[in-house]
């Protein structure tokens, strides 16, 4: 199809605290909305894919606070009813902040390519965590590349910005999101209901489903694809919504990992380590569970972790709704059971019960912002010392996140002790038959596979074992 100049309407939002308006395609991207149509040159473009932090930008949508988020991977469509900040707003009262001050004198910057997006990412952590702790600020800047100055100096900054305090950000109200926009051949849609959602899915079964754009950006830039329709899940209030019960929550699809380690990082604190290793705050802030659970890559972080702790999930069309085990969600490589007519309603998440442990560790290249190699998960129930009940998950070992049944079985009713551990790390290669790739060869994969197995028991018998990049 190609695309017309028709233009219907303009993207609405709140810009450095001024209302702004402009008639670019929902497909643009922020970044290029931001340099090129608002001429605002202090966000710079480094990786265009999400990884460097050179672009980041604050968002804020809603009632939450303004998040550090990547302006590259962000399309127009996203902005529409949203307040956004770059470092040319963060002056208060013509001067700059503390934080600005402090890069400045302490020599966190030379050539100073990163330093916006530095600037950016850590007024978010200091706006929403005010007396970060040292591991914080790093959290922080996982997201941020800096080639030149080290980043000692960038952290002193950071803690010597929390001690002054930022300045309490604008409280601008935000103009309200529209329900549909169509400029340029792109149309955007912005339901506020499931049924709504369910039935323009419907409607346009070709339309791009549009969560937090983390996975769907990367792709738009490496394909140069156009989207003409999106259908957006940001706006839909049952799909943004956390239910806690005393069993355990039900994460609506559009809910981000950053609100999800909110709810989880006391019940479940390895879940919690993991999400903190997913991508970086930028990612966290927008990525969603239904989007990592949608884009169905055989290493996303999210599906082994959640198969082990025994999640279902909830897919919605027009006709109704069905809850299925999340370990039956996924049929073959980028393959599921989602049909064109449904979408992606919620996830539900158990809560631990006594004698019930869980463990998922990460195997990737770098320790922060990368996808895994091998990611194991294990969930167990413990009955006098012996495995009652057992759930292992695997990432990156099949074309799926998949369970190993075979491995699971060998150790039910027996200690976990070194002859049992070994015979179900033996039982790993009638479950899976990894492959060899750039991550990782087929050998590393299978070797690693069952060093999680053993590192679980270890952990699990209290003993510590010091593994590199877990
Ligand atoms: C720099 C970087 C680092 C990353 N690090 C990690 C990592 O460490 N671990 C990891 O697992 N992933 C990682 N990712 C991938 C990505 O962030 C996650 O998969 C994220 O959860 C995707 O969520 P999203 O809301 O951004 O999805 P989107 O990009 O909006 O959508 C992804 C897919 O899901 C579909 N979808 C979204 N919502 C629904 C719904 N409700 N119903 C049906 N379909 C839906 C979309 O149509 C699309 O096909 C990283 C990505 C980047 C760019
Ligand atoms: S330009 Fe590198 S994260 Fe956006
Ligand atoms: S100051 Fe040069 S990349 Fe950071």
């Amino acid at each position: 199809m190609t695309p017309t100049t028709r233009t219907e309407g303009c993207i609405r939002f709140v810009l450095n605290g001024e209302p702004v308006e402009f008639a670019v395609r929902p497909d643009t991207t922020a970044l290029d909305l931001i340099r090129n149509h608002a001429g605002l040159k202090g966000t710079k473009e480094g990786c265009a894919e999400g990884d460097c932090g050179a672009c980041t930008v604050l968002l804020r949508r809603g009632d939450g606070p303004r998040r550090a988020a990547n302006a590259c991977i962000m399309t127009a469509a996203q902005l529409d009813g949203t307040e956004l900040t770059t470092v040319e707003g963060l002056k208060h009262d013509g001067a700059l902040t503390p934080l600005q001050e402090a890069m400045a004198s302490n020599g966190s910057s030379q050539c100073g390519f990163c330093t916006p997006g530095i600037v950016m990412a850590l007024t978010g952590l200091v706006e929403n965590d005010p007396d970060p702790a040292e591991e914080a600020i790093h959290d922080a800047l996982a997201g941020n590349l800096c080639r030149c100055t080290g980043y000692r100096p960038i952290v002193e900054a950071a803690k010597s910005a929390a001690k002054a305090g930022l300045p309490a950000p604008s409280a601008a109200s935000l103009p309200p999101r529209q329900e549909e926009v169509a400029i340029g051949g792109s149309v955007l849609h912005q339901p506020r209901t499931l049924a709504d959602l369910a039935a323009l899915r419907a409607r346009y079964p070709d339309a791009v489903i549009l969560a937090g754009g983390t996975d769907l950006g990367v792709a738009r830039a490496d394909y140069h694809s156009d989207w003409h329709r999106i259908i957006s899940t940001a706006q839909v209030a049952e799909l943004r919504a956390v239910t806690e019960t005393d069993d355990g929550w039900t994460f609506g699809a559009a809910v981000t990992w950053e609100e999800v380690l909110q709810a989880v990082r006391d019940d479940w604190p390895s879940l919690a380590t993991l999400i903190r290793r997913f991508g970086s705050t930028q990612i966290r802030a927008m990525g969603t569970v239904g989007g990592n659970i949608g884009t169905a890559s055989p290493i996303g972080d999210g599906p082994p972790a959640l198969i082990a702790l025994g999640a279902d999930i909830t897919l919605a069309s027009a006709a109704g709704s069905r809850t299925i085990k999340l370990e039956d969600f996924f049929l073959d490589y980028r393959k599921t059971e989602l049909r064109s007519d449904e979408v992606i309603a919620s996830v539900t998440v158990p809560r631990p019960k006594p004698g019930e442990e869980f463990r998922v560790y990460k195997l990737s290249k770098r320790y922060d912002q990368d996808i895994s190699t091998v990611c194991g998960a294990f969930w167990l129930a413990m009955e006098d010392g012996k495995v009652a009940a057992c759930r292992f998950a695997y990432g990156g070992m099949a074309a799926i996140p998949k369970r190993a049944k075979a491995s699971e079985n060998s150790i039910l009713g027996r200690p976990l002790e070194s002859d049992s551990v070994e015979e179900a790390i033996a039982r790993l290669a009638d479950d899976f038959t990894p492959l060899s790739d750039w991550r990782g060869s087929a050998d590393y994969r299978m070797k690693t596979a069952g060093a999680l197995l053993r590192r679980l028991s270890h952990d699990l018998a209290g003993e510590t074992v010091e593994v590199m990049a877990l």
